[in-house]
Order: C-alpha cells, then structure tokens, then sequence
C-alpha cells in the first residue's frame, strides 16, 4: 500500500524537520512547496520571477500557481509508493484542487498530520533557524546545532545561510496569513477523518517519535 502524506503545522512548526526523518524511514519522495519555489527562484526560471514578490513578503503565491506546480509533481513516476507533501495545501481551494489531483491519479490521501505548536513559540524557532548551503538541512541555533560546530551532519558542508523571509516583517506577515487559514483546514481534514495531530512543541526526536507511531500503524 502506498503512503500518501500531507505535513500540516505554521511556519517553523517543524514540517521540514520532521519530513526529513519520514523521507529517511519511509522512502516516499519530499514534496515542499516552499523548496520548489526557492529552488525556482535561485534559478530565476518564470516560476521563480512569478512567486518571488509573494515568498519574500511572506504572503501566499496565488492558488492557481501552486496547484499547477503540485499536479505536475504528483503526475511523475516516483510518487507510487508514496508521497509526503509539505505546506501545501494551504488554502481550502488547494485542499479541494488535492482531492481533484489524487482521484485522477487515483492515489488517495492516507493521512494527514498536523504539527501543533503555539503561535508564541515560533518567532523564535524562525529567527534562529540556518540552512546548509550545500544540500538544505536545517538547523537551530538554540535547539538544533550540529554535532561539529560549522560542519552540517548530514553533508560535511561549511557554508550556511539564513532564510530571505526569517526575517522579522515577513515573518510577522507569515504568521498572520497562516493562521488564519490553518483552523478551516484542519477542520476540513478532521471532517474527512485523516487528521492526526502532534504535539510540536516538545523536542525534535519526541516529536519524531510521536510521528513515526502514527505511520507505523498505517
Ligand atoms: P515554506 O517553505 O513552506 O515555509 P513555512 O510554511 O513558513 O514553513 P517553514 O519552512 O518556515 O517551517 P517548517 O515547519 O518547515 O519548520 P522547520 O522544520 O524548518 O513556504 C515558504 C513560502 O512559500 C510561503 O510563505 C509562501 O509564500 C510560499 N508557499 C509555500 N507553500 C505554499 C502554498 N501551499 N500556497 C501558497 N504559497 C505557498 O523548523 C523551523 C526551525 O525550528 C528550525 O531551525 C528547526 O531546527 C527548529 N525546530 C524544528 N522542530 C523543533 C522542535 N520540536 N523544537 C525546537 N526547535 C525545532
Ligand atoms: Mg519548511
Ligand atoms: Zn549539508
């Protein structure tokens, strides 16, 4: 049976996190609606030129764009086994537009896990977040360091960088536009019986385990 996963939660909930342990155990490709559009911006392609004046004030880039992006990477081959999307939906319309993409590909949803934190805790979690220039880990400067200090875990890499949109006006912004739209779409999922929630407030490996005991009984 196939794992078809969406990762729910607000900006520095920990989906990127938490997707990085699913994908190692689970084997399903990591669909990031956030990674596609840095990496399309980074690469200025018309999809970049398109998000980039949304991403970096924080604010959502249009529903018709994403969903394109999102039909067009469910279509490809390696999401038989299995898929987990992260950020995305997030808007009703997308919600509805997702149910429309798994019927055609008859690839329906097996669950969709909320990471719940309180709104208060995730300024900080932003602010303090830095990325791996090389291959995108992500770390903490309070919580998350790596073992070596300058030396990513994952890559061996020496070079890291700080989100565009982590800092503070446009994390403001995010916050704003994503909690609003977070409590219709849980409901949507809860009325659908495929929501599971976590509590995304306790440490990295906690919450990872809190995970894994869900899609373990799949
Ligand atoms: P996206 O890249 O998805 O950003 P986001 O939703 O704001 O989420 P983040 O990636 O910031 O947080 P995360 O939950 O992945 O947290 P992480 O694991 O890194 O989207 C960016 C932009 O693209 C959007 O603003 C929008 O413009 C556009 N976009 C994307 N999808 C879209 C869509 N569907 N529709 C329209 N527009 C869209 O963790 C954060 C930090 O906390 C890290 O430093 C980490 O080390 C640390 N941390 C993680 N877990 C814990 C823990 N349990 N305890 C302590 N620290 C922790
Ligand atoms: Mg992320
Ligand atoms: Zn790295």
């Amino acid at each position: 049976m196939s794992l078809n996963l969406i990762l729910m939660g607000l900006p520095g909930a920990g989906k990127g996190t938490q997707a990085q342990f699913i994908v190692d155990k689970y084997h399903v490709p990591h669909i990031s609606t956030g990674d596609m559009f840095r990496d399309a911006i980074s690469n200025s392609t018309p999809l970049g030129v398109k998000a980039k004046s949304f991403t970096d004030k924080g604010d959502l880039v249009p529903d018709e764009v994403t969903n394109g992006i999102v039909k067009e990477r469910l279509a490809q081959d390696d999401t038989k086994p299995g898929f987990l999307l992260d950020g995305y939906p997030r808007t009703l319309e997308q919600a509805d537009a997702l149910s429309q993409m798994t019927k055609d590909l008859d690839k329906p949803l097996t669950a969709v896990i909320n990471i719940d934190v309180d709104p208060k805790l995730l300024t900080e979690r932003l602010s303090g977040r830095f990325i791996c220039k090389n291959c995108g880990a992500t770390y903490h400067k309070l919580y998350h360091m790596p073992k070596v200090p300058g030396t990513c875990d994952v890559c061996g890499g020496h070079e890291f960088y700080q989100r565009e949109d982590d800092k503070p006006e446009a994390v403001k912004n995010r916050l704003k536009v994503n909690v609003k739209m977070n409590t219709p779409l849980i409901a949507y999922y809860k009325d659908r019986n495929l929501l599971f929630n976590v509590d995304g407030s306790k440490d990295i490996d906690e919450v990872w385990q809190d995970v894994d005991k869900i899609l373990s009984t799949l």
